[in-house]
């Protein structure tokens, strides 16, 4: 079914200059990118988005680096589109991702992994309406 999930490219990739890189992967693997902004993530939207983790040990670092530089969010759109952005970004951890994969690609670490996306439908909703409006997504 067509869907729409939300992606971040996060600032260990927007710091090397990877935006169009990453978009190109996006696009070759046949998602369609129907909103996206650059945005500086501030603290309190970093840790509402993040909210499910606050009990991880790593939430703080989590959230230090999603503000540490600007992220460019956006809602992709395709066939299947959470689990089809889910096989294209690779594991979390880049050590485990397959070739090919965005975080195979350009991730540096578990933490420093380049990009998010939606892992379900409800979450995807979710997701996309705390940072776009209705207007901004165009299909
Ligand atoms: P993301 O898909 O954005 O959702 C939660 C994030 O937590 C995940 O990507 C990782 O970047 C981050 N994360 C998961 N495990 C660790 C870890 N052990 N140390 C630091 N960050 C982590």
């Amino acid at each position: 079914a067509l869907e729409r999930t939300f992606s971040i490219i996060k600032p260990d990739a927007t710091a090397r200059n990877l935006t169009g890189a990453v978009n190109a992967v996006i696009e070759k693997a046949g998602l369609r990118i129907v909103a996206q902004k650059r945005i500086q993530m501030t603290r309190a939207q970093a840790e509402e988005f993040y909210g499910v983790h606050r009990e991880r040990p790593f939430f703080g670092e989590l959230v230090d680096f999603m503000i540490s530089a600007p992220v460019v969010v956006q809602v992709l759109e395709g066939d299947n589109a959470i689990a089809r952005y889910r096989e294209v970004m690779g594991a979390t951890n880049p050590e485990n991702a397959a070739e090919g994969t965005i975080r195979k690609l350009y991730a540096k670490s578990v933490g420093e992994n380049s990009v998010h996306g939606s892992d379900a439908p409800e979450t995807a909703k979710v997701e996309i309406a705390q940072f776009f409006a209705g207007n901004e997504i165009v299909g």
